[in-house]
C-alpha cells in the first residue's frame, strides 16, 4: 500500500512499552500491506550505535544516528517506528526538525509502575549501584512537551493502545 513514509518516535522510560508497542503496530501496518521498518535502542546498540554509552553525549549520538536513519528511509515511503528512551526534548526536537513527517509517542507509565515490570532486570541492579546513570533513577528523562500521542500504558492495554495510535495516524493522514 502507498504510504507517504513518516517516522513514529516512540520515547520513555524503560519498561514503559515502547519496545512492545512499536513492534505490535509494527505486525498490523505489515500486515496491512505497508513497508514498515523498527529501529529499536537495544538492537541499533549492538550495530549501528556499538561502543555509545549512556552519558548524555552518548544518547545524543545515538539518537542523531538513529534519526538519520529514519530520515532516509521515510523520505522513501517507509514508515518506520523508532522506539528509544530518548530521554532529552532538545535532541527529539532537533530530529523532529530534520525528517519532517514525525510523530511524538509519548509511552507514558509512572516510574514505579516500570519499576515493577523491570521486564530486563536492570531497575533493580540499577538501584543495587551495579548500573550506574539509568534513566528515571539517577539519570534524567525529560517529558514530552507537546506529544502527538500519549499512551498511558499503566491504564490501557496494548490492544487499546495500538488501537489509539492507529486512529491518530488515520487522523493525520499517514494511513489510507
Ligand atoms: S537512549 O537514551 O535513547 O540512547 O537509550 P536507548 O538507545 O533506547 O537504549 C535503552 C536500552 O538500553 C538498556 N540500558 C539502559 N537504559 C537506560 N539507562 C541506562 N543506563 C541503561 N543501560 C542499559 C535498556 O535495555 C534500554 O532499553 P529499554 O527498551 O528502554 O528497556
Ligand atoms: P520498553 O521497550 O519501553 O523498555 P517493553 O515493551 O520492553 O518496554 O516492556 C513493557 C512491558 O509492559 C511489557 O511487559 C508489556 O507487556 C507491558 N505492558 C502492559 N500494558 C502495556 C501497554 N498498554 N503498552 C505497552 N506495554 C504494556
Ligand atoms: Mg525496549
Amino acid at each position: 500500500m502507498h504510504s507517504s513514509g513518516v517516522t513514529l518516535w516512540f520515547t520513555g522510560l524503560s519498561g514503559a512499552g515502547k519496545t512492545t508497542l512499536s513492534q505490535a503496530v509494527a505486525e498490523v501496518l505489515r500486515r496491512n500491506g505497508y513497508r514498515i521498518e523498527v529501529l529499536d535502542g537495544d538492537i541499533v546498540r549492538k550495530n549501528l550505535s556499538k561502543g555509545l554509552g549512556f552519558s548524555k553525549s552518548d544518547r545524543d549520538e545515538n539518537i542523531r544516528r538513529i534519526g538519520f536513519v529514519a530520515h532516509l528511509l521515510s523520505r522513501n515511503g517507509v514508515i518506520v517506528l523508532v522506539s528509544a528512551i530518548s530521554p532529552y526534548q532538545t535532541i527529539r526536537d532537533e530530529v523532529r526538525d530534520r525528517i519532517g513527517n514525525f510523530v511524538e509517542i509519548y509511552v507514558n507509565a509512572p516510574l514505579d509502575v516500570c519499576e515493577a515490570r523491570d521486564v530486563k532486570g536492570l531497575y533493580k541492579r540499577a538501584r543495587a549501584g551495579e548500573i550506574q546513570g539509568f534513566t528515571g533513577i539517577d539519570d534524567p528523562y525529560e517529558v514530552p512537551v507537546n506529544p502527538e500521542i500519549e499512551c498511558r500504558t499503566d491504564r490501557e492495554t496494548v490492544t487499546e493502545s495500538v488501537a489509539k495510535i492507529l486512529v491518530k495516524l488515520t487522523e493525520f493522514g499517514y494511513l489510507a
